[in-house]
């Protein structure tokens, strides 16, 4: 329980500083190295004390550890040791589950209060992750069964309880509940998972009866490719094996953002863009991962920078 109060204080506090901080701070976070996102305990506990809030800290929980503060008054009596100084678990002890990377070859010791992401990426195991809150979808794997029978969700806004009853999990939320084996990168396979077995059909901005195809041309890569309008610009640029920068692939991270001649609702239909502003958008900013073309048009890539200080 205090876990859950930590984390959805976590949580918040990053909305929180998503919120407040300005797009250019956000962009720029967001394009190094996500994992340093990764607030743990001490870091809380530090930015609470600089506040003045250890009181608050003890009300949650965070100065709990024995390790870390010694026992409280009102804790427990320690858990005595055997002989052999083996520890007798109690009923309050988290358990340890041997979790199997199966991608990586490697397997880690998670606690059941822990996130199966946080330890993977304190052990140095390469995990791909974005957003750690649940909504992005970047870190979705796949379990061997139903997921509810191997890790206790929270806050797992990205999946369904349909994908998650198929075996798909969020390892930044999802905390175990056994041992069992884990394959990361399951993002596409999760989107296009439907309970039958079949392709989800996945919503198009236009019907096949309306698909125009358009002229693109990527001025920073010098070449021109035939866009459909239900296809998404960096789908075609990839197709057409262009170097093109991109990285979640699901209008989260803005690596993608590129510049078109005028208001970018006027040459692209966006379909899940969630960084860019409609004044981005307006100013001509887009993004090609979740971008459809709806006319021919001249489109730069690698303008991220420009876009952010908008
Ligand atoms: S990293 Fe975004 S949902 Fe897990
Ligand atoms: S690749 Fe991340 S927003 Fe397009």
């Amino acid at each position: 329980m205090q876990d859950r109060l930590i984390d959805s204080f976590m949580a918040e506090q990053l909305r929180s500083e998503d919120d407040t901080r300005s797009r250019a701070d956000g962009a720029d976070a967001e394009s190094s190295n996500r994992s340093e996102k990764h607030v743990n305990r001490r870091n809380l506990l530090a930015a609470l004390g600089s506040a003045g809030l250890i009181s608050t800290a003890g009300c949650l929980g965070l100065l709990g550890d024995h390790d870390e503060t010694g026992p409280r008054a009102d804790d427990p009596t320690p858990v005595p040791t055997t002989e052999g100084g083996e520890e007798q678990t109690t009923s309050v002890d988290a358990e340890i589950f041997d979790i199997e990377w199966t991608v990586q070859g490697v397997t880690t010791e998670v606690s059941s209060n822990e996130y199966l992401l946080d330890v993977a990426l304190d052990e140095g195991v390469d995990v791909p992750n974005q957003c750690q809150q649940g909504f992005c979808g970047v870190c979705t794997s796949e379990v061997p069964g139903d997921g509810t029978e191997y890790v206790e969700h929270s806050g797992a806004d990205y999946l369904s309880d349909e994908q998650i009853a198929g075996g798909f999990v969020l390892p930044c939320v999802a905390e175990p509940k056994q041992n069992f084996a884990i394959e990361t990168g399951k993002q596409d396979a999760a989107d296009s998972y439907s309970a039958g077995g079949e392709e989800e059909t996945t919503e198009e901005p236009t019907t096949e009866a309306d698909v125009e195809t358009y002229a693109v041309d990527w001025t920073v890569q010098g070449a021109t490719t035939d866009v459909a309008s239900n296809e998404a610009l960096l789908d075609a640029a990839l197709d057409e094996d262009l170097d093109v920068p991109w990285e979640c692939g699901h209008g989260v991270c803005g690596q993608c953002s590129s510049e078109v001649p005028g208001p970018g609702t006027e040459y692209v239909e966006h379909d899940g863009n969630q960084y860019l502003s409609d004044e981005q958008v307006e100013a001509g900013y887009v993004l090609t991962c979740v971008g459809y073309p709806k006319q021919d048009f001249e489109i730069t890539t690698g303008v991220k920078d420009e876009a952010d200080s908008v």
